[in-house]
């Protein structure tokens, strides 16, 4: 299962990506406004801490096929690498999908509440699918459940999609969603954070340091003892 980084924050994805073995960086209109600042900057930024191969996925904000075509065609002409287009699963953006893909694209539906939303964008060839786990969860929906019935009926259906489940608020949705057999998860930093760390680790390791500091002393490690 792929971690990717949910956040337009270069600082944040600087310190993220040095630590953790990120496979990509994935944003939408609200993480980017968050930055308040030049969309494609912000983009180019990510791009040349990501470098070319790791995976970008960028939001289009057109409301009509016609106006994601032309966001995506802006994007691609920007931004280089690995580029998927994400485009949400309303009306226009399913009529955009099969024509951004015979165009080239990797595209990535987004926005996703059902199953059934995910298996039409499926249909149409869509690279991946990013069902919202924590947004399914608000409106007492089973976030995990939706992510699971997805990534069963492209298995059963031999469609080759994959499911990146982004939407996090808490470790238990992540432990939940790893094993409902997702290809790809997007997290924000904060999340991120939270499952490399546990206090009780911190403490065990406060411990080893006592002991070992109380026979050989302070300043002592393996290498200059
Ligand atoms: O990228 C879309 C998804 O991450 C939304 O997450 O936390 O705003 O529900 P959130």
């Amino acid at each position: 299962m792929l971690f990717l980084l949910d956040s337009a924050n270069i600082k944040e994805l600087e310190k993220a990506q040095e630590i953790f073995p990120l496979a990509g960086v994935t944003t939408n209109p609200s993480i980017i406004a968050k930055e308040n600042r030049n969309f494609f900057d912000i983009l180019q930024d990510i791009r040349a801490v990501i470098g070319p191969d790791r995976m970008l996925h960028a939001q289009v904000l057109g409301e009509t096929c016609e106006d994601i075509l032309k966001d995506a065609e802006t994007i691609r002409s920007r931004i280089g690498g690995e580029l998927y287009i994400k485009v949400p699963v309303t009306i226009e953006g399913y009529r955009a999908m099969p024509i951004l893909k015979q165009r080239g694209y990797k595209v990535t539906a987004t926005a996703i509440y059902t199953p059934g939303q995910a298996l039409l964008a499926a249909q149409w060839g869509v690279d991946f699918t990013a069902p919202y786990v924590n947004r399914i969860d608000n409106i007492s929906g089973m976030g995990v459940t939706v992510v699971k019935m997805i990534t069963d009926l492209f298995s059963i259906h031999h469609l080759s999609t994959r499911v990146l489940a982004a939407s996090f608020k808490n470790l238990h949705q992540v432990n939940e969603i790893s094993l409902a057999g997702c290809q790809a998860i997007t997290v924000g930093p904060d999340i991120l954070w939270k499952i490399a760390e546990h206090t009780l680790t911190d403490m065990s390791i406060h411990q080893f340091q006592s002991d070992w500091k109380s026979v050989y002393g302070d300043g002592k490690f393996v290498y200059n003892l």
